[in-house]
């Protein structure tokens, strides 16, 4: 029997209905991402876990190490991402400008609010197949960084404070090929309060 030396993911539970989000991500979307997508990451990253545990106990001499250690990596990273993207969104509002202290963080680093929009949303929009764009925190500094499928491109050690997934599970039922449409109605649902509060963490 194996025993549980790391303790399994669970899917967390959105903060806001499915349909919370409308119109800008409909329930559809929004129900499929959270109970199918999301889930898978936290399925895969749980049984690469088994896998390793299994291991470590002389029980898996035929795992590929590699390829489990390709899985840990991609399904940990999709979920930690999902899990942040889910709580960096709120009910829609046309004029949602940031204010406080992430405004100023972004003016003091981007020039203005308007030049890390644009700087963002090019991330976004150039993300080649799969990805998402991250704003991430290191130290006292801020990074746009565009992340190939969950787990490419990104840097060691720092901290998303804001996320968006353009993987086309994301949008697709909504905007079908036009992510450059996603993009920019994003900027509607973003919750600056629990962005301001991980700037702060
Ligand atoms: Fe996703």
């Amino acid at each position: 029997m194996t025993t549980i030396k790391h303790k399994r993911i669970e899917l967390p539970d959105l903060p806001y209905n499915y349909d919370a989000l409308e119109p800008v991500i409909s329930k559809e979307i929004m129900t499929l991402h959270h109970t199918r997508h999301h889930l898978s990451y936290v399925t895969g990253a749980n049984a690469a876990m088994d896998k390793l545990e299994k291991m470590r106990e002389g029980l898996g001499l035929e795992l590929d190490y590699k390829a489990t250690l390709r899985d840990l990596s991609f399904h940990l990273s999709g979920h930690k991402l999902h899990s942040i993207f889910w709580t960096n969104m709120k009910k829609p509002e046309k004029k949602n400008i940031p204010s406080g202290a992430i405004l100023e963080k972004l003016e003091e680093q981007f020039g203005s609010f308007e030049a890390f929009q644009a700087e963002f949303a090019a991330a976004a929009k150039s993300v080649e197949g799969s990805g998402w764009a991250i704003l991430a925190k290191d130290n006292e500094d801020l990074h746009v960084l565009e992340i190939q499928n969950h787990n490419l491109l990104g840097a060691v050690g720092v901290n998303p404070i804001l996320v968006l997934d353009v993987w086309e599970h994301a949008y697709y039922l909504d905007y079908q090929n036009d992510r450059g449409k996603y993009v920019d109605a994003f900027w509607q649902v973003v919750n600056w309060g629990d962005v301001t509060a991980r700037l702060a963490r």
